[in-house]
């Protein structure tokens, strides 16, 4: 009679083996999507003046289309006198006039609509510009606009002169403080001068800054990349007898002492109340989602710990950002890494994840050294495939899917405050952002149709004749057509739902294996400029034979072609994605 009874019983838990419950769930628009990032001054000029706009940008999300992204990330596109190129903000609910007009900007969100790509903004929550109605009502004394900022008394030095309050240093060199005739006292700009940070002790600037983020996603706008979100909060001066304390230096000897990084900022980064902002955030979000039935996304911008990284995804009860940037892709690895470094940078993000939550990958931005420089061009279809078939989010700067190249911008023409500050015409290069900021290259004309100015804002990078989206849509074989090829292999079950798990086979080569419900993809990456032949049964249960589904631009294979996967030839920086 148990026999009996016991029987149909087993039939129903080896099945429950073999379905996991979470993996048909269904997933939100963001959480298979790509993010694409526009950097506005640099990706098409509509009007002639040798600066992007937002016109140029809606004239062409078909390109955004074609390349299988969901989901725009523009850098902001506000009002600003444009000392760190509108990352100092005048006017948070105004369009910036350079980029166009609050029309155009609902002209864009329409048609990105039609075409199903979510458009994100930038919020830029830890300072403003100087030259905002908030900064300029301080200056006139206006005591509610005072508290939107940080002051503090400057000291005398043994001359008697006045100097800044403590030694805070800006991310732009020299002094985070700057004196004010107007007010008697100095403010905190932890970036330029011309950005004033706000101060989160104030109520006041919570709210307002809710209200800003109300503003725009009442517009439809489907979320927020937010900007340095670990400056927000100071340490508590009154926990130091009400004076900020000096911070400690960071022993680092390739800096000099003007350098943001001679000092470790554990009183201006990271502060325990920044994540319980942006759960307070989260809410807002929430709040305008429960409205309109669109789920909104915050991405955080926070360049620390892994740990701290972390805490931005929620704690306990509370929900945080669903995408704290992975940067770890940018900062622990380059083309000198070894398939083992790069093993462990993919997996640092994924280990130390919330389980519930998404990994996201992250290999550019208008920050740092575009990816193709970083890792050389010929490792663009191999990162490219790191980015699209690794789970979780893929975000991709504009040009990635081209190999863009870092432009050269010489002294004269640089206009980067990272670059400029430095006042060295030779070392600028090592801080300037300019070369990851070159205009989008688009075709062989003039400016690479970027514009039709005689002078654009930043030159163009040479080679563009033959480096562009026309170029790459013509040839037969391009890493365009490669993320193409990505992006539509990325919307298979598999890379969505699929479990990981990966191998540094050598020194040079680095694979990962996704699988799911009986199907297995394995992806191959050569990080040199060496011929292998490669052993993928060292992955469980990867025997017999396994075809070509994918390859980079110069591997000499074919798709369809079949190889052993014990022995695999593998060329010099080839990609390869392969089918079981
Ligand atoms: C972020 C931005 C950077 C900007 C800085 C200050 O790091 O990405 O471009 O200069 O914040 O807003
Ligand atoms: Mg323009």
């Amino acid at each position: 009679m148990r026999a009996v009874l016991l029987l149909p019983l087993f039939g129903v838990l080896s099945c429950a083996k073999n379905i996991n419950v979470r993996d048909e769930r269904e997933l939100e628009w963001w959480e298979s999507t790509i993010v694409y990032q526009i950097y506005p001054r640099s990706f098409a000029d509509s009007d002639g003046d040798g600066i992007g706009d937002i016109k140029g940008i809606t004239s062409k999300l078909e390109h955004v289309k074609e390349i299988g992204a969901g989901a725009v990330w523009l850098s902001p596109i506000f009002q600003s006198p444009m000392y760190d190129f509108g990352y100092d903000i005048a006017d948070f609910y105004a369009i910036h006039d350079e980029f166009g007009t609050m029309e155009d900007f609902e002209e864009l969100v329409a048609k990105a609509g039609e075409l199903d790509i979510k458009i994100l903004l930038d919020l830029v929550p830890n300072h403003t510009s100087n030259e905002s109605m908030w900064f300029q009502e301080a200056l006139k004394g206006n005591e509610k606009y005072l508290n939107y900022f940080v002051w503090e008394d400057g000291v005398l030095d043994e001359n008697g002169v006045m100097q800044p309050p403590n030694n805070w240093l800006s991310h732009f060199r020299g002094s985070a403080w700057e004196f004010r005739e107007e007010v008697g006292k100095y403010y905190l700009h932890q970036f330029v001068v011309g950005q004033p940070d706000l101060n989160y002790h104030n109520p006041d600037v919570v709210e307002e800054m809710k209200n800003i983020i109300r503003f725009w996603l009442n517009k439809g706008v489907a979320g927020f990349r937010v900007d340095a979100v670990n400056c927000l909060f100071e340490v508590d001066k009154e926990l130091f007898g009400g004076k900020y304390p000096d911070e400690p230096p960071s022993g680092r000897t390739d800096v000099d002492s003007g350098s943001h990084d001679s000092l470790q900022h554990i009183y201006t980064k990271d502060q325990n109340e920044t994540y319980y902002m942006v759960y307070e955030w989260r809410d807002v979000f929430d709040e305008i989602s429960k409205q309109d039935g669109l789920p909104r996304l915050m991405m955080t911008e926070v360049y620390a710990s892994i740990k701290d990284v972390m805490r931005y995804f929620g704690e306990g009860e509370r929900e945080g950002a669903q995408m704290p940037f992975n940067f770890d892709l940018i900062t622990d690895v380059d083309a000198s890494s070894s398939a083992a470094d790069i093993k462990r940078a993919i997996e640092k993000f994924l280990t130390y994840k919330p389980v519930d939550k998404n990994g996201n990958w992250v290999v550019g931005n208008h920050d740092k050294s575009r990816m193709a420089t970083r890792y050389g061009t010929a490792l663009v279809d191999g990162i490219n495939m790191l980015v699209l078939l690794l789970p979780g989010v893929a975000v991709t700067y504009m040009g990635e899917e081209i190999g863009l190249v870092d432009g050269y911008v010489s002294w004269e023409d640089t206009v980067d405050p990272s670059g400029c500050n430095t006042n060295d015409p030779v070392n600028y290069v090592k801080y300037s952002r300019d070369p990851e900021r070159t205009p989008f290259q688009w075709n062989s004309d003039k400016n690479a149709g970027f514009s039709t100015a005689d002078k654009t804002w930043l030159p163009v990078a040479e080679g563009y004749t033959k480096l562009n989206v026309e170029a790459q849509k013509t040839s037969a074989r391009s890493n365009l057509k490669v993320y193409q090829a990505l992006a539509n292999l990325r919307q298979e079950k598999v890379f969505r739902y699929g479990r990981y798990e990966s191998i540094a086979l050598n020194t040079d080569v680095f694979a990962f294996k996704r699988w799911y419900n009986g199907e297995t993809y394995l992806v191959v990456v050569n990080m040199r400029d060496s011929e292998q032949e490669v052993d993928l049964t060292y992955f469980e249960n990867v025997i017999g034979k396994a075809a070509v589904v994918l390859r980079s631009v110069q591997s000499p294979k074919n798709e369809g072609d079949v190889f052993d996967v014990a022995s695999l030839p593998v060329a010099a920086f080839e990609g390869i994605v392969l089918k079981l």
